[in-house]
């Protein structure tokens, strides 16, 4: 039995870490385009899905753009006046964490050539203890990332019972 211990602990860590680091989507604003002007970013949100806890992230030379959050009122206008947030690091993870319409915007004049981006943050789906299949109103690719999710924190729940059991057997 204990030859194997070593490799099971290392086994459990890598699952452990890996889970973590998945558990979240990140979608990165414009794909391999980036934070840039003359991109439309509708057609680049509504080819994603958005749960709460994802993150939004905008990659951009931070000496040129920067990002703020807005209301209606300053994305249709291109204004920052009562920005709700600002960023401006160049690599901007930023949390959506309700479920509402967010509006980001360049606070330099480039929204106007296109730098706006609005995206729809869904509630996550409630866990159908089974498939998500039974309903196909989202597309197997957006829907994909999700039971990725949920599968990996209920492999991830086993695993740190499973390594709670061994450990408090004794083990140590
Ligand atoms: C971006 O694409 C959407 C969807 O096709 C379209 O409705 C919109 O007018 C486009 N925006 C610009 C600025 O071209
Ligand atoms: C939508 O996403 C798919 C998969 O990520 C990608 O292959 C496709 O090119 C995207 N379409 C647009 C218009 O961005
Ligand atoms: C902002 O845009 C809206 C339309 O979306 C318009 O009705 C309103 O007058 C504009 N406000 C300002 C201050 O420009
Ligand atoms: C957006 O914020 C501005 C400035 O705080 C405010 O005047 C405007 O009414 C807000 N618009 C909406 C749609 O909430
Ligand atoms: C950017 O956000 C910080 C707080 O996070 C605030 O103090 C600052 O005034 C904001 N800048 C602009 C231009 O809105
Ligand atoms: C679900 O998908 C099936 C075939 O895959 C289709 O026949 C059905 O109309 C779809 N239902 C809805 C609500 O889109």
């Amino acid at each position: 039995m204990l030859p194997s211990s070593p490799l099971l602990v290392f086994f459990c860590f890598f699952i452990i870490f890996s889970a973590t680091s998945t558990t979240a989507t990140d979608h990165i604003v414009g794909a391999n385009k980036g934070w840039n002007p003359g991109i439309n970013y509708t057609l680049w949100a509504n080819n994603h899905t958005f749960y709460v806890g994802d993150l939004i992230s905008f990659r951009y030379q931070k000496t040129q753009y920067n990002v703020f959050e807005v209301n209606q009122t300053g994305y249709d206008n291109c204004t920052t006046e009562g920005a709700l947030g600002n960023w401006t690091s160049g690599k901007d993870f930023i949390p959506l964490n309700k479920a509402k319409r967010y509006y980001f915007i360049c606070g330099n004049g480039q929204c106007f050539n296109g730098m706006k981006v609005s995206v729809v943050v869904h509630p996550l789906p409630p866990a159908p203890s089974g498939s998500v299949s039974s309903s196909n109103h989202t597309s197997p690719a957006s829907a994909a990332p999700v039971v990725l999710q949920k599968g990996l924190v209920s492999f991830r729940a086993l695993v740190v019972a499973f390594a709670s059991i061994w450990f408090g057997s004794g083990w140590i």
